[in-house]
């Protein structure tokens, strides 16, 4: 294999917080490593056209706490076009830019693996997204903050619904996945998570509701997965006012905040690990890999698993929701 030089980082789709501390893990470990590091500016959109500054160590200074991402987001229609990849790997050669990281989710570890294959480009791929949903990591980055921040919110709305005797339906964000959801509820004493992994019925949820108001609780919070599936927030609160006229119902949607935010400790650490390990593994040839966490382990994942296999919610954190709403 030919020898890595320079290296170019870049973050796709959705923000997440720790984003920044992965950047500045992987341009440290990266200028430590002896590689020049190239910043590409709205991900792959800016890799087409050549929006690239060479990175020192200063450019990542003071960022490790700051979410969002220094280097800015797209998501890039062209990208998903021979001829846009073909543009953006000419840039790369005329930068003399040899391997890629990119940090981003589902969408853009496939743009990954795509352009990895077409080139013979060795990329590494960092899981960075609040939703949780890929396969082969524990955690992805930004994941841990955006529950602390849904648990934050609830606790909230709790107080209202508590003063006020009434129903909350939150919803959450997490794409097609419930982790958000599910851990969310659990960590916030939330009566019942609808996440799309698990059917339920609106008459189960409200048997589930009214028996936690029979049994003298004065309110009840019930996390939404946003999807088709569940039908969000809006749609199983209507179908419970319907079912229910006597519940006092009222529906927040968490939205966009979920993303922001300056990242907890475990995603700061997370990023700083994930990003000097796709330094290693560049040095160790790997190619077309995403770095994972599991047991507080390092590990490589081929991004056909990470974006193919489906991870799975624990169905045991399910059970013992439902037993502690009683
Ligand atoms: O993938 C991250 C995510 O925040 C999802 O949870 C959500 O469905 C989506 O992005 C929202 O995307 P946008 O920022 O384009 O509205």
């Amino acid at each position: 294999m030919s020898k890595i030089n320079s290296i170019g980082i870049l973050t796709s789709g959705g923000d997440a917080p720790g984003m920044n501390a992965a950047i500045r893990a992987v341009t440290r470990a990266g200028i430590f490593a002896g590689f020049r590091v190239f910043g590409i500016f709205r991900g792959y959109k800016g890799l087409i056209l050549d929006e690239i500054e060479e990175f020192s160590t200063q450019n990542v200074s003071n960022i490790i706490q700051r979410g969002g991402t220094i280097l800015k987001t797209a998501r890039c229609k062209e990208f998903t076009t021979p001829e846009g990849r073909q543009c953006a790997y000419d840039v790369m050669k005329r930068r003399g830019i040899d391997a890629l990281v990119v940090i981003g989710g589902d969408g853009s570890l496939t743009g990954a693996r795509i352009f990895g294959n077409e080139f013979s480009l060795p990329i590494i791929g960092l899981p960075g997204t609040i939703d949780n949903d890929l396969y082969g990591t524990d955690s992805t980055i930004g994941y841990d903050t955006a529950l602390n921040t849904i648990m934050e919110c609830v606790d909230k709305i709790r107080d209202t619904a508590t003063s006020h005797e009434r129903l909350f339906f939150v919803e959450v964000m997490g794409r097609d996945a419930g982790f958000l959801a599910l851990n969310g509820a659990l960590a916030s004493g939330a009566e019942a998570a609808i996440i799309p992994e698990i059917s339920m019925q609106v008459d189960q949820l409200g048997e589930l509701i009214g028996h936690g108001f029979r049994k003298s609780k004065n309110s009840s919070i019930v996390l939404v997965a946003e999807s088709p599936v569940t039908g969000g927030a809006m749609g199983l609160a209507q179908r419970v006012k319907e079912e229910y006229p006597d519940y006092d119902v009222r529906v927040t949607i968490l939205g966009h905040l979920q993303r922001g935010g300056s990242p907890t400790a475990f995603d700061r650490i997370l990023a700083s690990r994930m990003g000097a390990a796709a330094i290693d593994a560049l040095l160790d040839d790997q190619r077309n890999v995403m770095i994972g966490i599991r047991n507080d382990e390092i590990v490589y994942v081929p991004f056909t698993k990470a974006i193919k296999n489906e991870k799975r919610v624990n169905p045991q954190k399910l059970e013992v929701l439902r037993r502690l709403s009683i």
